[in-house]
């Protein structure tokens, strides 16, 4: 049931703000963050390794931002089809994690079982409880996105990403890295973005106007730095995946050291970079972007917008939200995005060609 929406995509994009609800309900108390059973002491854990595929990949490379800078541990990072066969060490201290949807990847699940009684514990963030990822951990969190059927994975991003961010917020608790009322006033913020995603939802018209603009483009470049590079990453595949157009990623900064050479008029740049500490070095870029006749996609805030100025071929301007909390958010145009330019082309949003939901075999 499709609840109104043209495709499974639409309808699962749009649930976002009560899935988040509802996850947010399932592990908040008055008292704060409550993790199910066992529990994780965050406190002797000295390194995290963070492995997934796809999507659920990009939301490891968003925490591991989240890790590092809230709760003060180094994570490395992996996409499973490379960790499964390299093999890595392990060391003592480590916790392993492992991002899974469908907790039935075939890669992610070697990657775990290479983990297996080499690392101090075992944690995955699953949407299927009852998948072989979750057997097979210590403690398995459930993201509570609700059964996704769209091949392109939307609201399970955003409630991977909110699992993740609750578990860096306790890690951080943990080790002493943030106050509890640090930790209670941003937790206030995490409450109330359900609301402020139902207000970016709103947005939808000057986004879907812009992706059938995109639509018309062979290439597409996404540019963003710090938290808003993964999210660039994940802009990039969801446009490929659905809509066909070749869409690449960058960390802004890389911009110079040879993806420059792709610009011109033909294509568009969609630069993602809320009004933040990094804003101004990506403005630099974008500017030079638009120095070259690349068309310029802005997704930023008011104050954001105002800086820039009206140099961009179009802005997107997102409601006000904690620097934190920018991945949550900013995956929505990211989505929508994708979602408009594809159903601009005509392809099959919820079935794209040549793709599985779950990819159980390597
Ligand atoms: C992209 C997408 C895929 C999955 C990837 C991992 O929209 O859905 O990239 O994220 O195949 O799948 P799970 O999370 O089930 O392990």
């Amino acid at each position: 049931d499709k609840g109104g929406h043209k495709h499974f995509m639409a309808k699962e994009i749009a649930e976002q703000p009560v899935v988040l609800a509802n996850a947010l309900q399932a592990y908040l108390s008055d008292d704060g963050i409550v993790l199910p059973e066992p529990g994780i002491d965050f406190d002797k854990v000295e390194r995290m390794v963070m492995v997934a595929c796809g999507t659920a990949y990009y939301a490891c490379v968003t925490a591991k931002y989240w890790f590092e800078q809230l709760a003060g541990i180094p994570v490395e990072v992996d996409i499973a089809s490379e960790f499964r066969y390299r093999e890595p060490p392990i060391s003592k201290g480590t916790v392993a994690l492992f991002v899974s949807q469908s907790g039935e990847t075939a890669d992610t699940l070697a990657a775990l079982r290479h983990c297996t009684g080499r690392a101090d514990s075992i944690l995955s963030v699953v949407n299927v409880e009852s998948s072989s990822i979750a057997r097979e951990s210590d403690l398995a969190l459930p993201i509570h996105a609700g059964t996704e059927i769209g091949v392109a994975s939307t609201k399970a991003f955003t409630c991977q990403l909110n699992v993740l961010l609750l578990l860096a917020l306790r890690a951080a608790e943990a080790r002493g890295k943030m106050s509890n009322s640090e930790v209670a006033t941003l937790l206030d913020e995490l409450r109330r973005l359900p609301g402020v995603f139902n207000a970016a939802l709103g947005r939808d018209d000057i986004i879907r106007e812009t992706a059938e603009d995109l639509a018309d483009a062979h290439d597409v470049l996404f540019l963003g730095r710090g938290l808003m590079f993964p999210l660039a990453l994940e802009g990039a595949l969801k446009l490929k995946e659905i809509s066909y157009i070749h869409a690449e990623a960058y960390a802004s900064g890389e911009l110079k050291h040879g993806p420059i050479a792709l610009i011109d008029h033909a294509v568009p740049v969609v630069v993602m970079a809320p009004r933040d500490h990094l804003f101004e070095k990506t403005v630099s870029n974008m500017q030079e972007v638009i120095a070259r006749g690349g068309p310029v996609v802005l997704i930023t805030d008011a104050a954001g917008a105002a800086e820039a100025g009206d140099d961009a071929w179009r802005t997107i301007v997102m409601p006000d939200v904690d620097p934190r909390l920018t991945p949550l958010l900013y995956a929505l145009p990211a989505q929508l995005l994708a979602y408009h330019a594809a159903v601009a082309k005509g392809t099959d949003v919820d079935q794209p060609r040549n793709l599985a939901k779950s990819v159980t075999v390597e």
